[in-house]
């Protein structure tokens, strides 16, 4: 449990206070739990209206009506090398900052309801399985998934400052726990830098909420899955637990790093490097042969230009976003607007 002290939701527009009544939903998107894979899934995850980030985008029920270019599907599925789903954003040219709450599902599965990434995106992919979660974490041509391709991303989780989610209402599934779809509660999935990672927690392990820690949304995929996933290479491994994303070890003392608040400024420094633990049985594969059912790249999606994305490499070349953007201290609000309100809410997590 964290506490946000400050959260200041900057609104624009004009005002149409009818319409909101609050900020919190009665039942935050992590306590959803119990959806079951095909069947068992509502229309909507997210039913409340009159909430300040207004409405849920998209749909959880998703079938072969919904699948294609124009999916608004956001329920997403995270079960191997070969068969995962990233968040991104529904119109081009959008930022993590702008569409967090309403990112819809791009998967590399067709026959779920989706939109799939197209051909190519992908530049380098590694699955990891470990005791507790599975991984992937990888190289993606952002433009082709609709996110700008200067744009240094942040993180979406299934808790968000007013407990909705981000996006509102997303889901996921996976088969890597039991061999069967189950939900899972706690997850992370960080876009942007042109790299992404996105672990899934075992929602019977008794660190979920730990190896999926959601509040270090500022130090990217180095910190919150430290990987040593490589460029061009399409792998799937198994591994070892990281630690707890902010739980590190120093002269033999367990400390937890806080982040500092948006409100201080860039982050310029962090004081420790996260482990990235132990991989073995890495099994490699082409691009080829795990993406042959994705369509290639219509021309509407833009390649990317010189983009001035900069990626923080550590000296294994692993995928590390320099920096992210926040989504816990800013709130976008999208269906109603409000000219030049600024205020202040305890948000707790
Ligand atoms: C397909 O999904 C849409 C969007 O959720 C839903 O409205 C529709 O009822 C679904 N169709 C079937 C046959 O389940
Ligand atoms: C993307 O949006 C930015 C900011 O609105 C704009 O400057 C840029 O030209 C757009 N890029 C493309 C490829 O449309
Ligand atoms: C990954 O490799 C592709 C192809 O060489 C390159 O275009 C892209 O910039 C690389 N991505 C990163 C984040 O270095
Ligand atoms: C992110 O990093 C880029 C490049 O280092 C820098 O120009 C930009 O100001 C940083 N943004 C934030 C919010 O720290
Ligand atoms: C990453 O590189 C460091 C330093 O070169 C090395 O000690 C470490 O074992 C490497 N980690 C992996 C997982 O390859």
């Amino acid at each position: 449990m964290f506490s946000l002290p400050l959260a200041l939701v900057a609104l624009s527009g004009a005002i149409a206070s009818a319409q909101v009544t609050g900020t919190f939903p009665a039942t935050p998107l992590a306590s959803k739990t119990g959806f079951t894979y095909p069947s068992g899934i509502p229309e909507k995850v997210d039913t409340d209206t009159g909430l300040i980030r207004g409405t849920q985008l998209g749909y959880n029920l998703c079938n072969s009506t919904t699948e294609g270019p124009n999916s608004l599907c956001q329920t997403s599925f995270l079960n191997g090398v070969d068969d995962f789903c990233l968040w991104a954003p529904s119109k081009p040219n959008s930022t993590v900052a702008d569409e967090e709450g309403e990112m819809v599902a791009w998967c590399t599965k067709p026959g779920r309801g989706t939109r799939l990434i197209p051909a190519g995106a992908l530049q380098g992919v590694q699955y990891i399985k470990t005791p507790d979660y599975a991984q992937v974490v990888g190289f993606i041509n952002q433009p082709l998934i609709n996110l700008a391709a200067d744009d240094f991303g942040g993180e979406m989780d299934p808790h968000g400052a007013d407990l909705r989610g981000n996006p509102m209402g997303g889901i996921i599934f996976s088969t890597a726990f039991t061999g069967q779809f189950e939900q899972v509660i706690e997850w992370h999935n960080f876009m942007g830098g042109g790299a992404f990672c996105f672990k899934v927690c075992d929602p019977k392990g008794p660190h979920a909420a730990d190896y999926c820690q959601h509040i270090y949304d500022r130090i990217g995929c180095a910190y919150n899955a430290p990987n040593n996933a490589q460029n061009g290479t399409f792998e799937a491994c198994q591994g070892d637990n990281q630690d707890f994303p902010g739980v590190y070890t120093s002269n033999g003392q367990t400390i937890t790093y806080t982040q500092p608040a948006e409100s201080l400024g860039p982050i310029t420094t962090i004081p420790f490097t996260a482990r990235i633990p132990a991989s073995s049985n890495c099994v490699s594969h082409s691009s080829a042969e795990l993406f042959a059912s994705l369509p290639t790249p219509s021309g509407a999606a833009t390649t990317p230009t010189g983009s001035a994305s900069v990626v923080v490499t550590t000296s294994n070349g692993s995928a590390a976003p320099a920096n992210t953007s926040n989504d816990a201290s800013i709130l976008a609000i999208s269906g109603v607007s409000i000219l030049g309100v600024v205020f202040a809410s305890l948000f707790l997590a």
